[in-house]
């Protein structure tokens, strides 16, 4: 694919399209239009990329990034990373986007078109850490994701972490994770691609 260089992002060793690039619009024009917020990459997922990077999984394990959009955190995760790397949303129509920044950045990401709620003990098992980077911005996500974290530690995940820059449904998801698992919230900054902040959710299995 000749890239050209304006419209381009380069940040952790992976490059990044954005919106006015002819790739992107080429998937506007084919009616790939996300429709729950994944139209592009949120600034949580630097802050997540640099969290991992500090204290990254085992080589090879296997990383299923939620709530996915483009997939550029996943895509981070196994070109720097060398985790083994899904790619889960509920929008088939953002999955385009994530296939073609694997394709550019040159790792193989498996996408998996799947909601929350439909994440099932079964489909867990194996992963050892969960991503998720701005994924509760409803107050109707808030008890689906305790759900899922529940099924998750259940079915043996390690590590889950999700960002947010601070909305009341991801400090309800906090709360209620601090009471019943073994979670903590830390706030990070990042200065690229552009100045941002995250509170972190982290819990660990026992
Ligand atoms: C704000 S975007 C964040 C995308 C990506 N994590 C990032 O940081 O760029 C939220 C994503 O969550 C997905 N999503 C929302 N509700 C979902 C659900 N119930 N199950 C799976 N994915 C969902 C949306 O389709 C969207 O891609």
């Amino acid at each position: 694919m000749a890239a050209s260089k304006t419209h381009e992002i380069k940040t952790r060793g992976i490059t990044i399209l954005q919106n006015g690039h002819k790739e992107i619009r080429r998937l506007k024009k084919a009616s790939h239009t996300p429709s729950i917020h994944g139209h592009k990459v949120w600034n949580s997922s630097y802050v997540v990329m640099d969290y991992l990077k500090r204290k990254p999984p085992a080589k090879g394990s296997h990383l299923m990034d939620i709530g996915c959009g483009w997939g550029i955190l996943g895509i981070y995760a196994a070109k720097r990373l060398d985790l083994q790397v899904t790619g889960v949303d509920a929008d088939p129509d953002v999955l385009p986007y994530l296939t073609l920044h694997a394709e550019l950045n040159g790792v193989d990401i498996t996408p998996l078109r799947c909601r929350f709620e439909k994440l099932t003990r079964k489909k867990l098992e194996g992963v050892e850490t969960i991503t998720g980077a701005d994924i509760c911005f409803w107050d109707e996500l808030t008890p689906v994701l305790f759900k899922l974290i529940r099924r998750a530690l259940k079915a043996g995940v390690r590590r889950i972490i999700i960002a947010d820059p601070g909305r009341a449904p991801f400090y309800a998801l906090a709360e209620l994770c601090q009471e019943k698992f073994n979670a903590r919230v830390i706030e990070r900054r990042t200065a690229n691609p552009k100045p941002a902040s995250a509170d972190l959710l982290i819990i660990e299995a026992d």
